[in-house]
């Protein structure tokens, strides 16, 4: 493990902190039952960030409520991937206003990647002077204590409290609020060392770090016990995991540690780099027995002129590769990706470039954005000629064509036979909703609900970008 890296095991004083807070609910306040609202923009990085902020919470006396009308704690654990992202929270904060009007005693709270640049931060103390506090990305260990001081009014700093830790670390043993019982995240690994020169998170974020493979297994088996069956493991780049500690472990090699559990279970992961992405990764997914089918990998663009501008450190070429050679081992494998339209400096040839490749791979789905200029990245000083509405276009020509290659991949699959996991039954529809190997959703219809199961189903037909199945 480098240096720099800290690991807090969450506990002792923490927890103190938590019984205080309930305390002062309780006995000062007089809340009988104190509500949070907790809301998360951005991937699963943050909810799985969340999930830990709702079981301090937890821990305090909160329920967690989906209303934030009557909160008494409102927290926004933000993103700051894109503009838009960023102007959700500010919309939403705007709304919050008037609920902090009516009860001046209702604490909200901004943590998450948008807190970590000091210009957002500037902005929201001269907007939203209402905030009560605000925390970095690296400082969630000490929640209680930041909250506690809060109430107690014991901030020196005034009523607002901006908290930045720049630490990179750990946090270990925190409690838990996971809101599905059947899937789970697992974030393995934090951070991004890659520095793509368009993205913002490698400097909100920190350094990567790997979580000890110890710590993981012991977490991956716990929720196997309690009858979790979708696990997706977590990390900017998973396919880097282990490069930062001392022991000799790899990403595929720990996808073989939790390949090898007596349980039914699907193992998924997100994100690989396609730099990093090797033969051995497809090799062990080719010979496991419980990782899904399915590879999303993100290519951004299909110009090398333009994926070396993003610094992306691998070629169209290097990526069809892989590409071909996960096909060539993984039978009925599927593949997503993300892709950026419009990086500063594309021009139509190299778009075309992009949809070129998407009909060579074939995705079964892509995740799509307009480039959006992100404040203190290289690419935002880069000269950008081609306007919002030419960058529209050319998306929505990207979606139409990705549109014919989903449904084509559907239409294939109808048929065919597969063992899926019942995620959610819809009781008035009489319709189970599964997913199947290769991250592609499946109407089931049934008179039981079996959600939280693996069945047996013959896929029948195909809508526009799902399946229906019957049960067998
Ligand atoms: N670590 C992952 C991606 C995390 S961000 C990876 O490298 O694949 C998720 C996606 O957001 C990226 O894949 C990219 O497609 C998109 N994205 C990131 N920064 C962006 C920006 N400035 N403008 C538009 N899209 C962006
Ligand atoms: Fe951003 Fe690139 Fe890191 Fe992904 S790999 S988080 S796109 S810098
Ligand atoms: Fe957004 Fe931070 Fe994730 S910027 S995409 S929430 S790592």
């Amino acid at each position: 493990m480098s240096e720099f890296v800290k690991i807090y095991s969450y506990g002792g004083v923490q927890e103190e902190y938590c019984k205080k807070i309930n305390k002062i609910y309780h006995e000062i306040m007089k809340i009988e039952k104190p509500v949070a609202y907790v809301k998360t923009y951005g991937c699963q990085q943050n909810v799985s960030d969340s999930e830990k902020l709702k079981g301090m919470l937890s821990e305090m006396g909160f329920t967690i409520s989906c209303d934030c009308d009557k909160a008494d704690i409102i927290l926004f654990n933000t993103c700051a991937i894109r503009e838009n992202a960023e102007n959700k929270v500010f919309g939403n904060l705007g709304r919050v206003k008037a609920i902090k009007k009516k009860n001046p005693n209702t604490i909200i709270i901004l943590c998450g990647c948008m807190t970590e640049q000091e210009p957002v931060v500037q902005k929201i103390k001269l907007m939203y002077p209402f905030v009560d506090l605000i925390f970095g990305t690296h400082s969630a260990q000490e929640f209680p204590k930041m909250l506690y001081d809060i109430l107690n009014k014991n901030s020196s700093k005034g009523k607002l409290v901006h908290i930045i830790n720049k630490e990179d670390s750990i946090l270990e043993n925190a409690p838990l609020i996971r809101n599905n019982k059947i899937k789970a995240f697992i974030s393995i690994m934090s951070g991004c060392n890659n520095f793509c020169s368009y993205c913002i998170v490698p400097y909100v974020r920190g350094r990567e770090r790997s979580r000890r493979p110890e710590a993981i297994i012991k977490e991956f088996k716990l929720l196997l016990e309690k009858g979790y069956k979708d696990l997706t493991l977590l990390g900017q780049n998973v396919n880097s995991y282990g490069k930062d500690l001392e022991e000799q472990i790899n990403f595929p090699s720990l996808l073989k540690k939790l390949d090898d559990f007596k349980y039914e279970y699907k193992i998924r992961f997100m994100t690989s780099h396609p730099k990093d992405a090797t033969k051995e990764l497809v090799d062990v997914i080719a010979n496991s027995k419980h990782i899904a089918r399915n590879i999303h990998l993100p290519v951004q663009s299909g110009s090398n002129q333009i994926l070396k501008r993003m610094n992306r450190k691998y070629t169209k070429e290097s990526y069809l590769e892989i590409i071909e050679y996960a096909k060539e081992k993984i039978p009925n494998v599927t593949f997503s990706s993300d892709i950026i339209v419009g990086f500063p400096g594309e021009t139509y040839e190299d778009f075309c470039e992009t949809l070129e490749l998407i009909k060579n791979v074939k995705f079964s789905s892509l995740f799509t954005f307009i480039y959006s200029p992100r404040e203190g990245t290289p690419a935002a000083t880069l000269p950008d000629p081609v306007s919002k509405k030419e960058k529209t276009k050319w998306l929505l020509e990207l979606l139409k064509v990705q549109e014919s290659i989903s449904q084509e991949i559907c239409k294939k699959m109808v048929g065919r036979e597969e063992r899926v996991l019942a995620e959610n039954y819809i009781e008035n529809e009489k319709c189970l909703m599964c997913r199947s190997d290769g991250n592609i959703i499946l109407k089931v219809p049934s008179n039981t609900d079996l959600s939280g199961e693996f069945i047996n189903v013959n896929i029948v037909d195909s809508a526009r970008e799902s399946l229906m199945g019957s049960l067998i």
